[in-house]
């Protein structure tokens, strides 16, 4: 049986030498368990040893292999070749700017997201044996938020983010939001100097593809709207609470 192959187009850039970006076409074969990973490998392999992309776990684990495929945010580890056409785009992601080739830039998000402090802040000591315990149903609130993996899919997905290169996105919010609801945490007002300021929460006007795109099922486009409705009601509550002091 002839083996099937495919075409992948592959941008191509490296800022220190090129103006800008161009595209490099590769003939790969597409077995059946192939992923748009393999075919990276396959061409760094066997035909351009200087192709530049990140891959670790080959598991959807890591959340190192994102890019976009026919446009779309995708991990390429998880990405079955045999779901394409005989053409397959490959592109960094959107919205990160690029170190070289399929390599985006990852500095910016982790520098931001210790400013919505990613960490349980007790609002008392722990109870006695020094543990906090937690009812299943306690965990249900916030699990699955704890399943990010950083692979920044929703961020290359919102339209927000290409906007305003200053909005904390999706998954800084939904991680910041996953301890908001840890029934061992009390630090929400902290956080929220940061998730609620002008480039947090409002900044999101809720399209909704993070949550789409999310390869783990984390549903971030929620998350930021629960934030909305905490902080609305927060705002609604101070002249009652100032009432009740004076
Ligand atoms: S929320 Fe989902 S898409 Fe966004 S970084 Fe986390 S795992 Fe990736
Ligand atoms: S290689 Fe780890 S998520 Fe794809």
């Amino acid at each position: 049986m002839t083996e099937r192959r495919i075409r992948l187009e592959v941008q191509r850039y490296r800022p220190e030498t090129d103006s800008e970006p161009t595209w490099e076409s590769y003939d790969v074969p597409a077995r059946e368990d192939w992923v748009v990973l393999d075919a990276l490998n396959y061409i760094k392999d066997h035909l351009d040893g200087t192709l530049s992309y990140r891959w670790s776990c080959r598991m959807a684990v890591c959340g190192s292999c994102g890019m976009m495929v026919n446009g779309k945010p995708v991990l390429a580890c998880k990405a079955f070749l045999r779901d394409y056409p005989e053409t397959v785009r490959v592109a960094p992601m959107a919205n990160l700017a690029v170190h070289r080739d399929l390599i985006g830039d990852m500095e910016t998000f982790a520098t931001r997201l210790p400013t919505v402090k990613p960490f349980l802040i007790p609002e008392v000591e722990p109870p006695q044996e020094d543990v906090f315990r937690q009812q299943s149903s306690e965990l249900a609130v916030y699990r699955q938020f704890t399943m990010c993996i950083n692979c920044l899919l929703c961020y290359a997905a919102c339209p927000q983010v290409g906007l305003n290169e200053n909005y904390l996105g999706p998954s800084i919010l939904a991680l910041a939001h996953r301890y908001n609801r840890d029934s061992r945490d009390g630090g929400r007002a902290e956080r929220e100097e940061v998730t609620a300021s002008e480039d947090g929460i409002w900044e999101c006007t809720f399209v909704g593809e993070c949550s789409e795109v999310c390869p783990k099922g984390v549903d971030p486009a929620g998350a930021i709207q629960q934030m909305k409705l905490a902080s609305s009601l927060d705002w609604i509550s101070r002249p009652l609470k100032r009432g009740d002091k004076s």
